[in-house]
């Protein structure tokens, strides 16, 4: 389709409801963080708007920093398996570091990142998503910051894509069957 509109069914999240949430995850993380240095770290490319928005609400003191992993070991996403496409470019040596992510699906990428990330000698690692969906997990992930808990439907925007499409709407939509092909 031509028209963006055209393509989705509903909005689950308005982007009033995304902002006004991550301002109050933001608060909890200036609570949180007092008196530290904080790396946010954020994973490519669906953490893109997430990353920009809390980090920008933050007053604490943040870096800002990059990974980009692919899931798709054997053509399913499924497997579990991982690999770094883009590493850090910090050492995370005694750092408090929050992991930033736009939703936890499954839970294989995060669980992955976690254990990676804190084998790296961090002070602390936490994690901040503003989607998940609790129906879909596989794997049980401690997240500390969850803007919200979605059912399990295939839903775009705020960075998340279909076959890279809509990443770029400031709400989260559900897609319409027939651009999937039903
Ligand atoms: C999506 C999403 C998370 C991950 C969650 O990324 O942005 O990173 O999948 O899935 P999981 O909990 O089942 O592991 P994707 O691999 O599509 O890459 P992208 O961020 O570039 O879209
Ligand atoms: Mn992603
Ligand atoms: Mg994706």
């Amino acid at each position: 389709a031509s028209d963006m509109g055209d393509d989705l069914e509903r909005v689950l999240l308005s982007e009033e409801q995304l902002q006004s949430r991550l301002d109050e995850i933001a608060a909890q993380i200036d609570t949180d963080y007092a008196g530290r240095d904080l790396l946010l770290v954020g994973v490519l490319k669906g953490a893109v708007m997430v990353m920009a928005d809390l980090a920008r609400r933050v007053r604490v003191p943040v870096a800002m920093d990059w990974m980009a992993v692919s899931s798709y070991g054997s053509g399913t996403k499924s497997s579990g398996v991982v690999r770094i496409l883009k590493d850090l470019d910090t050492d995370l040596t005694g750092k408090h570091v929050i992991i930033v992510e736009d939703i936890i699906d499954s839970g294989l990428t995060l669980s992955w990142l976690l254990s990676n990330l804190r084998s790296r000698g961090p002070a602390s690692v936490e994690i901040a998503t503003m989607l998940r969906k609790p129906d879909a997990a596989k794997v049980e992930v401690p997240v500390r910051y969850v803007g919200f808990d979605i059912p399990n439907e295939f839903v775009v925007g705020y960075g998340l894509d279909y076959a890279e499409r809509y990443r770029n709407l400031p709400f989260v939509g559900t897609l319409a069957p027939h651009v999937y092909g039903q």
